[in-house]
Formats: structure tokens, sequence, C-alpha cells
């Protein structure tokens, strides 16, 4: 399960030859066609400052990170959703201006361009459909006998939000591929896009359709939960691609799995890990995503995380837990408490000489279920901390740090004894990725057998039972008595697979397969054009 055997790319080992022949087809794809990248939150989200002008900010997230990184050097397009009111003053101020073209930060290549739903659309596809709703069902989320209902409103939001929000975005996309001299590259990116390739394919029956999906692929039985509507539009929508790319291989085959079990008329080739469905060939395969290790370092070492540096340490005892993660049900933070009170309870020799810092990023607000999760944060942090505070010493156990700031998560990811990431499952977690990259401290990695990134880190973590309370316990006792010289050989593995697996090979893969395609697709032009010839 390990082995990414399913990856559709060359493994590491191939020859330097083939890399150079790869290297080059790469380099011709990207001078001859335009590359266009479609995803939800755009690379920035805009402010209007009172004097009118605009100042941008980066998004959050591992998407919007990842993809940055790649785009930097190229002259792409970033067709991107509205989020908010400033990102709207933004768009408007733009076409008041007579352009359709945003450069997102001063020294981007790429242009962003945007996509302006009404706010109760937008609302409907974000609030109501993409996250309750798919990202819940992709995570696995649901105490099924009680969720979810799909009721009248859910109906109502698919069509007025999701299906209408993804139409605009074909529509853009539609646009912009047509000021290209020829089919443009379109990288379509996750969960709140699912039907943009099946319609994007009706108007250009060319086009060259990439999708890849930053969260898991749950098996077909869970997708039975949405209605066989739903769920056949969303792979249908996938299957308008020419390539379908997940994280994992797991997940890949999954996909296949669905296809096979809610799509009419599609046949599957579990081997070549494809589709044939209305007659065209989707080919499913797995990239695993990573992180800019450059770019990680410079903010890890820049002035603005040295400056919490001053801070942090007040936070540090003599064993230091840290976790980072968006207040997201599936990060399973409460259970990571739930294992640390177990811990303390077991070894009560590490009271006052432990601290658990979880640095925790509230996120996605209008969405019920979230103000309860953070909610459930809190209220575990304040039990614990009460259980085992010392009034005579101020220990205690858990610090709680709040907010989003990326240096300031950098700042305290280079020191942590250990790093628990015990998702309940979970696309990736580039957060174990960074921190095993940064981390000066030998730190051990506490790993989730559901995160993507098991895959590449699992054989130098302590992976764990994302449910297993009792076996994270024995995870952080093991971790935090773990002799140094097996901590720096964890450890120095970790940065070493991390540094050799970064983002670019996660862009480089994707870019191989197109290119592939292309060339296939120029040379089946070229002998249908030759057919008639012949035949005169
Ligand atoms: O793929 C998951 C993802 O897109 C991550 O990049 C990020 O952590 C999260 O979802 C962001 O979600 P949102 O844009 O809704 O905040």
């Amino acid at each position: 399960m390990l082995n990414d055997n399913n990856r559709g790319t060359p493994p590491a080992s191939s020859s330097t030859e083939a890399q150079t022949d790869h290297q080059e087809m790469i380099e011709r794809l990207l001078s001859e066609r335009q590359i266009i990248v479609a995803s939800n939150r755009g690379p920035v989200t805009f402010r209007q400052r009172g004097d009118g002008t605009f100042s941008a900010r980066q998004g959050s997230g591992g998407l919007v990170t990842a993809v940055s990184a790649v785009l930097q050097g190229q002259q792409a397009i970033w067709i991107a959703a509205a989020m908010n009111t400033g990102d709207r003053r933004r768009a408007r101020a733009a076409a008041e201006a007579g352009d359709t073209l945003i450069t997102p930060e001063s020294g981007s290549k790429f242009k962003l361009r945007y996509v302006v739903p009404s706010e109760k659309a937008y609302y409907r596809y974000y609030n109501v459909i993409s996250n309750p709703l798919l990202w819940f069902l992709q995570h696995y989320l649901w105490d099924t006998p009680r969720a979810p209902d799909i009721t009248r409103e859910t109906w109502e939001a698919w069509t007025g939000g999701y299906v209408a929000v993804n139409q605009m975005f074909a529509d853009e996309i539609a646009v912009a591929c047509d000021a290209c001299d020829q089919e443009p590259i379109i990288l379509l990116q996750d969960y709140q896009l699912y039907l943009v390739g099946g319609m994007v394919r009706k108007q250009r029956p060319n086009a060259i359709l990439q999708h890849f999906i930053h969260i898991p692929w749950p098996d077909p039985d869970y997708w039975r939960l949405l209605p066989m509507e739903m769920r056949r539009q969303i792979c249908e929508g996938l299957l308008g691609c020419d390539i379908v790319g997940f994280q994992t291989p797991d997940h890949a085959r999954s996909f296949l799995y669905t296809c096979e079990a809610y799509v009419p008329g599609c046949s599957i080739d579990y081997a070549d890990r494809a589709v044939d469905w209305n007659g065209r060939h989707i080919i499913v395969r797995s990239y695993p995503i990573s992180i800019d290790t450059d770019a990680v370092r410079r903010t890890a070492y820049s002035q603005e995380a040295r400056a919490y540096e001053r801070y942090l340490p007040q936070h540090w005892n003599e064993y230091t837990i840290l976790r980072v993660d968006r207040a997201e049900p599936s990060k399973n933070i409460v259970r990571g408490f739930h294992a640390f009170d177990q811990f303390l309870e077991d070894h009560p020799d590490f009271l006052n000489r432990v601290n658990f810092i979880a640095v925790t990023q509230p996120s996605r607000m209008d969405v019920e279920e979230y103000r309860d999760y953070l909610d459930d944060v809190s209220a575990i942090v304040g039990r614990i901390n009460a259980k085992y505070a010392n009034v005579e010493t101020g220990w205690q156990p858990i610090h709680l740090i709040m907010g989003e700031s990326y240096p300031r998560v950098l700042a305290a990811m280079k020191w942590y004894d250990v790093m628990m990431a015990n998702s309940i499952i979970d696309g990736m977690h580039l957060g174990a990725k960074e921190a095993a990259l940064i981390n000066e401290r030998n730190g051990v990695l506490i790993l989730s057998e559901g995160a993507g990134a098991v895959q590449q880190l699992g054989e130098w973590a302590l992976v764990v039972a994302p449910a297993d309370v009792e076996g994270t316990a024995r995870a952080l006792y093991e971790a935090l008595t773990m002799p140094q010289r097996e901590r720096q050989r964890r450890s120095a593995m970790l940065k070493q697979m991390v540094e050799q697996d970064d983002v670019t090979v996660w862009f480089r893969h994707q870019l191989v397969d197109i290119a592939d395609l292309v060339v296939g697709n120029d040379t089946d032009a070229k002998e249908q054009t030759a057919v008639p010839a012949k035949a005169q």
C-alpha cells in the first residue's frame, strides 16, 4: 500500500535520458500552450482601503500555496471565484477599467480572472453543497443515522448554487480559451468544480482538461448517501476531462469503482487505470501533492517568522508537542487531546514538563458544524487544562493559539519534539511535510494512517489509527521517550523524502501525462486527416 505503483509517471529511478526527454516535452508544451487553472479560492483575497485602492493578502490553504508556487514562473491564467466583498469590488473595478485580467501581486507572471456569482448563489455553492455536503462526504464525517438529509433546500442549492456556479466557471474558461491560438491546458482543482469538465467539454470538444482532486475519494457505498442524480452528475462531470488526478492510488482506484457503479455505459480498465465513456478515453492517476521547499524555508527564516520566535518560547517546555490545523472536524483535534489526556494520566512524571501547543485557524465559520467543532475544541482544552493545571507553578498543559499567520506556524514548527497529524482522513496533510522539513529538534512525527502523506512519510513516522485514542496516547509516550539517535535517523529521512518529492515534482508528473496526451491527440488528428486522402 505504501508504494505509489499507480502513478502514471516514471519512477525516480528512471534514466537520465528519459528525464531529459520529459523535460523537453514539458518545455515544448509550455511554450506552445497557455495554462488555465480554475479553483474556487484564488491566489489572493482583496480588501478595499478607504481611499478606494486595494490590498491583497495571500489566500490560505494547501491548494493555493501549491498552485501559486508552480504557476509563479508561468504566463498562466487563474480563474477563481470572488469569495467576499473585497474580491467582488476588485473584479468590478477591473471590469470598469476594461481589464478582464488582474495581476494578483506585483511580480506574478500569471493573471487572475474572477467568476462573480451572486452572494446567494455563492452561499449555496460553498456553504450548502461544497463544504457541508461534499467535503463531509469525502472525509466520512457524518454520523449517518442522523445526517445528511437531502432536502428540497439541498436540491435548490444544488441547482441554483453548485450547478450554476460551475456553469459560470465553465463559461469563463470557454471565453479564456477563445483568446488562445491553440487549445490551452485547463487544470481544474478540487471538489467545488466537479461539473466544470463536462460543461467545458460540451462547449469545446477538443479541450485539454485535467482535474486534480485534493481531498480523499470515498468508496462507492458511501457515495450512495447522495442521490443517484447528484453522484452521477459528479462522476460524469469529471469524465468530461482527459485526466482525473488524485492524491493517492487508493483514491484513484475508488474513483474507478465509483464510475463503474454509477455511470451507465462506462467501461473500466483497472490495469491501465482508465475509463472509456461516451467515445472518449479518460485516464485516472495519482500525483501526491507537496510543498515548495525553498519558499517554506524562506518564510520560516524570514524576519516575520523570527519575530514570533521572541514570544513562542513562553509556550515551550522541556518537551513540546505541536499540532497545526484549520479548526476542521476531519483533523481530529479533539481526539488528539483525549489521547494527550490519557498520556498524562498514564505518565504523571510528565506533568509540568510537557506542553501541547495547538495552532488552530478558525475556518468556514458560516457552516454550523465548523462553529460547533471549534466550540468542542475550546471546551476540551478548558477541561484538560482545568484537570491538570498547576496553580503553584502556573503550568498548564495545552496552549491554544488561534488565528491565521503562516510565518508563526513555521516558526512554531522549528521547535517541537512531537508533531501530531492525526486527521481522521486527509487528502495529504501538507502541514506534516512542512513540519518535517523545517523542524530543528529531530522531532518525531505522529501521523494518521488516513492521511495521504503516510504513503511517503509513513515509514519514518509513528503511524496511528485515527480513532485509536489509546494507541495515540502510546505513540505520544514512544515519541517523547525515543532515543535521540533514533529521532535523528527518522527526522533525517523525513526531510530527505520531502526535499526529493517537492511540489515541482507534483506539477512535473502532471505535465508529463498531459504532454503525452497532447502528442497522442496530434497524432490521431494527423491520421484522421490522412485517411480520406489515402482512400481517394
Ligand atoms: O484541498 C483541500 C483544500 O482546498 C486545502 O487546500 C485547504 O486546506 C482547504 O481545502 C481550503 O478550504 P477553503 O478554501 O474552503 O478554506
